[in-house]
């Protein structure tokens, strides 16, 4: 059992508190603005609370992977955006920890928030190293005696052991903001004595964690039955000996995917009728969606979403479940053509009376663009982070929260 200490257990007045959020956003790539708010939206509310509690607020994020297309050195926009969601001036200055940073963190007065430049701009904070090590980095020996308390509200950077994720909790008291707690505490709600029948439905193409994800499910009886679409339901109907045809093998081979094919039969062998793979496909004929029978594969043409019959026998398992878990989108959704697979299991899903979850990838996305993100009961900020903590790993982030508590 998860236990952390959250934004209840201290007194923030007076104090300066660094926060690491994740505002890791999409960017459109041309003029470098921000086109999806939500994670920073969500973690206004944490620094917010922390302002209003009279802390001096020091935020460190991240954007992008330097060297790539969604990186910016300057965390401008973000403070800029940030300030607009909460509706108080928001400081920002291009430095981390030298003497700019170093200067303004000291001048904070209490409430008043200050955005630092991108946390990748330092060499080490992505280097493999332990949080006992990460402790001893540069980062966290200059900025940690400025500080009284660190928190940590990135749930979806927590599978990553960096220097401002794990780094700064090891040296200063620390808890959970309430984005972490929130992710937490829904995550755990779905692995931990969840009420069943429980599904999980998986799709997308993150067919590797898939199969971590799928065996510690059932093989801690937490779920009673997956189901598939996506690639992955494509490499299970390959595992079941079904051809689906040169094209879409060709696009599994490219991914890297093909060779899962014998991993997910041991699955099938061990776990059986439990895994319900699509009995129906939709693939594009001249531009247009055809469905067929899997009985009718293979096919030349490229396999694009799961079929009605599928979305039928998959409903029947949805309306009767009390938990349910989903990540990945079943079809490619962008395609309006294809969309219908996922838009029904949505559909079904928040119809039913269910704890529901999403999560992982390109979910939170997927769920925007049909109109349902409102309507589940709780949906993940968090891509890697939420499907590696499925799999029932430690993630870094949470593991030095935990030890924190223990400290306190
Ligand atoms: C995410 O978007 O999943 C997090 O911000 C982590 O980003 P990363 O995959 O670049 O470490």
């Amino acid at each position: 059992m998860t236990k952390f200490l959250t934004l209840d257990d201290f007194d923030f007045k007076g104090k300066r508190v660094i926060v690491r959020p994740d505002f890791n956003v999409p960017l459109d790539p041309e003029t470098k603005e921000i086109l999806d708010d939500s994670r920073i939206r969500a973690h206004a509310e944490t620094i917010n609370e922390l302002s209003e509690k009279g802390a001096k607020v020091v935020v460190i994020a991240h954007q992008g992977r330097p060297k790539q297309p969604d990186y910016t050195e300057s965390m401008e926009k973000h403070a800029k955006k940030l300030e607009e969601i909460i509706g108080k001036p928001v400081k920002y200055v291009h430095d981390l920890y030298g003497d700019i940073a170093k200067k303004a963190i000291k001048e904070l007065k209490q409430g008043e928030i200050l955005v630092l430049k991108n946390v990748r701009s330092f060499p080490e904070e992505r280097k493999k190293k332990s949080p006992e090590e990460h402790a001893k980095s540069e980062l966290v020996k200059e900025l940690a005696p400025l500080a009284d308390i660190f928190v940590l509200d990135g749930f979806s950077v927590a599978h990553r052991s960096h220097a401002s994720v794990v780094g700064f909790a090891v040296v200063l008291p620390s808890c959970a903001g309430r984005v972490m707690e929130r992710e937490l505490n829904a995550l755990n709600k779905a692995l931990q004595n969840p009420e069943k029948p429980y599904i999980a439905i998986l799709g997308g193409a993150k067919a590797e964690k898939c199969i971590d994800i799928i065996g510690y499910l059932l093989e801690n009886n937490i779920a009673d039955n997956v189901l598939t679409g996506g690639l992955i339901g494509q490499i299970f109907l390959l595992a079941k000996g079904v051809n689906i045809g040169e094209p879409n093998v060709e696009v599994l081979k490219k991914k890297g995917l093909y060779e899962l094919v014998p991993k997910m039969q041991e699955l099938l062998k061990k776990f059986g009728e439990k895994i319900k793979i699509p009995s129906d496909v939709a693939i594009e004929v001249d531009g247009k969606r055809e469905e067929i029978d899997v009985s009718e594969l293979p096919t030349k043409e490229p396999i694009y979403d799961i079929g009605r019959k599928t979305v039928e026998q998959y409903s029947k398992f949805i309306e009767k479940a009390k938990t349910i878990l989903l990540s990945g989108p079943l079809g490619v959704y962008e395609k309006n053509q294809f969309i219908a697979g996922t838009k029904e299991i949505c559909e079904a899903i928040v119809r039913s009376k269910a704890f529901t979850l999403a999560g992982g990838g390109d979910t939170l996305a997927a769920l925007k663009k049909l109109g349902v993100y409102e309507k589940f009961s709780y949906v993940s900020l968090a891509g890697g982070a939420f499907i590696e903590y499925l799999t029932g790993a430690k993630l870094p982030g949470v593991e030095v929260l935990e030890k924190a508590a223990l400290r306190k």
